[in-house]
């Protein structure tokens, strides 16, 4: 049986401002103005580009708002050519976790010393020349308080992923107001990604007790508040316990990170489009079901946490999962999302292939086990 351990050495890092709040947004410009900041440069979405006035800053902004859903590598460069144009002295992410990704990506590559591909991989950023800030407007990546980014190659379809301490925002604002327009479908969508990131850091091979205990209170956050979001987007505690929940998923991935969940959803996202949160959640129950023989006692804490009977027998847990993501209102075919049958031996074999999440997983993901989960979740 695989278990935390104690033993085990690990690093905790996190910004060194996180201001968690409604209202605190107001404490973005105080901050950027206090630090002498006058070249501000926002890099968004296409939705949060329309609101950046809200931000506050001060002096002279630039803003690329157009990151795309799964950012890919020219998406990212078009990013960074705006920045270099602008010359700023501050980035600023803002949005869901691609515009706050980017944004990393831009304040740590902007002097030109380094290009991407000189970055894949763990701590190969050699500094960062300006400062970094994150605002999310969704809650579910926990990207604000992560040092990883990931951008795709359009080449190959894989995701590259780019982990560096200097990617580390300098302030972070969680300000659960941001989520309040979020649609139903995204709330939903996007709090099962959160849910993930906390499920694949507590059933991890490399699970620790620092990290479970914000694994399993992020779990309960969710079972007590994501439905509540998701019927009603104006329920401010049920928003504040999701923007809570996503925050102690972004906490979980940078030591310990996700498992075999994240990287069977990835090729639903690069090969099929389909959003983040959603390929996750498609792929959650199935997940969770295939690893309780080897996690049972911690599958049993997640299934409790969601408020849900518990179980270990994986036929069960995957019906008992699969139907509280389906009372959120999650279509969790993928057949019904445009995958056609005839790709899922390719996406297994891409999903098979990103072995830094495989390796993590508590029971042994071969190839075969990933296609006979696509063809549950089918
Ligand atoms: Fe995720």
């Amino acid at each position: 049986m695989v278990t935390s351990d104690l033993a085990r050495p690990i690093e905790l890092l996190r910004p060194p401002i996180i201001e968690f709040g409604s209202g605190t947004l107001a404490k973005l410009g105080d901050w950027a103005r206090a630090k002498g900041y006058r070249r501000p440069f926002i890099v968004a979405g296409s939705s949060a580009a329309a609101r950046v006035g809200m931000l506050g800053l001060p002096g002279d902004i630039g803003l690329f708002g157009a990151v795309a859903r799964e950012p890919d590598v020219p998406n990212f460069e078009a990013a960074l050519a705006a920045a270099r144009k602008h010359d700023p002295d501050l980035v600023v992410g803002f949005g869901g976790g691609s515009p706050m990704d980017v944004a990393k990506l831009v304040a740590a590559l902007l002097d030109g010393g380094q290009s991407l591909v000189d970055v894949v991989g763990p701590e190969k950023v050699a500094g960062r020349s300006v400062g970094l800030a994150q605002v999310p407007t969704t809650a579910g990546t926990g990207s604000e308080v992560g040092t990883r980014a990931l951008v795709t190659d359009p080449a190959s379809r894989n995701k590259w992923a780019v982990q560096s301490r200097f990617m580390l925002a300098d302030i972070a604002i969680v300000d659960p107001a941001m989520t309040a327009t979020v649609p139903a479908r995204i709330t939903a969508e996007t709090g099962v990604d959160a849910m993930a990131h906390c499920v694949e850091a507590f059933t991890n091979l490399k699970a620790h007790p620092i990290i479970d205990a914000y694994a399993l209170e992020g779990v309960r956050l969710v079972g007590r508040y994501l439905a509540r979001a998701v019927a009603n987007g104006a329920d401010t505690e049920a928003r504040a316990g999701m923007a809570l929940a996503s925050l102690y998923g972004g906490l979980c991935l940078g030591p310990v990170n996700t498992a075999g969940g994240h990287a069977i959803a990835y090729p639903l996202g690069t090969r099929h489009h389909i959003p983040h949160g959603a390929a996750n959640a498609v792929i959650f129950p199935h997940v969770l079901a295939y690893n309780a023989p080897a996690v049972p006692e911690k599958t049993r804490l997640v299934l409790e946490a969601l408020g849900l009977p518990t179980s270990t027998d994986p036929a069960e847990v995957s019906r008992l999962a699969g139907g509280y993501c389906q009372r959120l209102g999650i279509e969790m075919r993928i057949s019904a999302r445009g995958v056609p049958e005839g790709d899922l031996e390719a996406m297994a074999d891409e999903a098979f292939a990103i072995k830094r999440l495989i390796d993590n997983n508590p029971r042994e993901l071969t190839r075969a086990a990933i296609l006979t989960i696509y063809r549950q979740a089918f």
